[in-house]
């Protein structure tokens, strides 16, 4: 039921500028499978169907997720169609094309993405779309795909940007905290980023897919260049604001903390995006697993499992269906994701690739509770304590019942204060809901 009081959140949070889609697409954080983290170019139609069976059996379709992304090297490389223009899908790899993919994908009841670029050439050298947006979009929507990441690879010369911005990586200058001091030829204060060249080149993809037929979530990855923070969400569903994620927990605390200073520009339409899910991959242990998982859940990235889902093992497997953390990603009334009200191991507002805000809270309308988040940072155990009274959505208030999110364990009615010993890089996550 629609309460007042939710008409007013609702219209409260919806930014002007937002890109606004049908059927409400894009207005929540993606749910979905991502080619890329698992097979990089190896893909091939039947390692995408079988992900997206494997999301039906495993009951991750149930939980929302919903989208089958190709990512790179699903064409022929060198060559459009000489007729239409079109990229051409690898006809060995993809026998019966795009369209044909889609169409078992969405006989699943499932829904299709795919990829390409704003430059010439994408990342691994196959055809891309500037100056043939039009023809991509057309292309696209004939096929049946719902959902383009697009690239930053093969950008000609004449498309550079006239500034430099501060990307959060530092890979232009060097920014010991989150700024860069070293900049050459930075933009004066007053530059409309969204003006830049890197804008318009995303523009032009958004304004060709806006006028096709179907509905075509548009996710950028210009990896958090030309301020992308400033003008994604007029662009698109979600910006990359970092460069590519690894399966290491070193980069994975890095990208969370450079995101973690960006929550203020999550909102329904609007999602900055730190990369697609590491979960099953590499030697990332389970607490580091869960640690990412719940992390991103809780900022409200998009969720883009990147992993071989038949070979995960039942403990990622229960962390990527976590049903406190998809209902609080999902939450249809709050559009805004859990904020650090800590930093923990540093003083607050620290910028720390190595350790990102250990405390962060955030409201669920479903649950009907606040969702509390704790780290650990550090490289062995240790306790991390949830003061009721230091938490924004709680305080004034001493005593509160609590459920462990990962267990479904109810605590029970907890006075004051919630202590949990954690191995290095685990989090605990709490529900905590009516006073007692
Ligand atoms: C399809 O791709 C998967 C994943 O890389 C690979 O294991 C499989 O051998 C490929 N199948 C064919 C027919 O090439
Ligand atoms: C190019 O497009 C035409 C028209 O749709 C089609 O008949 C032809 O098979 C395509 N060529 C290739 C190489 O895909
Ligand atoms: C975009 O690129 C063109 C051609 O290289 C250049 O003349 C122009 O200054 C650039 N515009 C901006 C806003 O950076
Ligand atoms: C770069 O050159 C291409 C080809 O001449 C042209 O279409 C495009 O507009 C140029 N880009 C800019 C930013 O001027
Ligand atoms: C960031 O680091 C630079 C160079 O070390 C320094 O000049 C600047 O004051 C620092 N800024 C903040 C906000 O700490
Ligand atoms: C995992 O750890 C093993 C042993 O330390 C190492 O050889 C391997 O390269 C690691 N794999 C990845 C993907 O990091």
């Amino acid at each position: 039921m629609l309460t007042s009081l939710t008409i007013a959140v609702l219209a409260a949070a919806l930014p002007a500028d937002a890109l606004v889609r049908k059927d409400g697409v894009g207005r929540l954080p993606a749910l979905g499978w991502n080619s890329w983290n698992a097979f990089g170019c190896d893909v091939n139609a039947s390692a995408i169907l079988t992900a997206a069976n494997d999301i039906v059996s495993l009951g991750l379709k149930d939980l929302g997720y919903e989208y089958v992304n190709i990512d790179d090297c699903w064409s022929v490389e060198g060559v459009r169609n000489t007729t239409t223009q079109r990229i051409i899908p690898n006809p060995t790899t993809f026998p019966d094309g795009i369209s044909g993919v889609a169409a078992q994908v969405h006989a699943l009841g499932l829904k299709i993405g795919i990829y390409s670029s704003a430059g010439e050439t994408t990342c691994a050298g196959y055809p891309a779309s500037l100056g043939y947006e039009k023809v991509d979009a057309e292309a696209f929507s004939d096929w049946g795909i719902d959902y383009l990441k697009y690239d930053n690879c093969g950008v000609p010369s004449n498309w550079t940007d006239k500034y430099n911005a501060c990307v959060p990586d530092g890979d232009i200058g060097t920014n010991p905290n989150g700024t860069c001091p070293d900049l050459t030829d930075p933009a004066p204060p007053e530059y409309d980023w969204a003006k830049s060249n890197t804008s318009i080149r995303y523009d032009r993809m958004r304004d060709a897919l806006l006028e096709q037929s179907r509905t075509i979530l548009f996710s950028l990855c210009d990896w958090g260049n030309a301020a992308v923070n400033t003008w994604g969400k007029e662009t698109g569903n979600s910006w990359r604001m970092s460069g590519d994620i690894t399966a290491e927990w070193s980069r994975i605390a890095q990208i969370a903390n450079e995101n973690s200073f960006l929550m203020n520009y999550v909102e329904f339409w609007g999602h900055p995006d730190p990369d697609m899910l590491e979960v099953g991959n590499g030697n990332l242990t389970v607490e580091e697993n869960r640690a990412h998982f719940a992390l991103w859940a809780i900022m409200k990235s998009p969720l883009i499992i990147g992993t071989t889902l038949n070979k995960l093992s039942a403990d990622n497997l229960a962390t990527i269906k976590n049903k406190y953390l998809l209902d609080f990603h999902q939450d249809p009334v709050y559009g805004r994701p859990a904020y650090p009200y800590k930093w923990g191991y540093n003083p607050d507002w620290t910028f720390d690739p190595e350790h990102p805000a250990e405390y962060w809270s955030g409201p669920s309308s479903t649950m009907k509770g606040t969702l509390v988040l704790m780290l650990n940072t550090e490289d062995s155990t240790a306790t991390r304590t949830a003061v009721w009274n230091e938490i924004p959505e709680l305080m004034g208030h001493d005593s509160y019942r609590v459920t462990d999110a990962w267990s479904g364990k109810d605590l029970g009615c907890v006075h004051k204060k919630h202590s949990v010993s954690l191995k290095s890089h685990d989090v605990s996550v709490l529900l905590v809901k009516g006073k007692c």
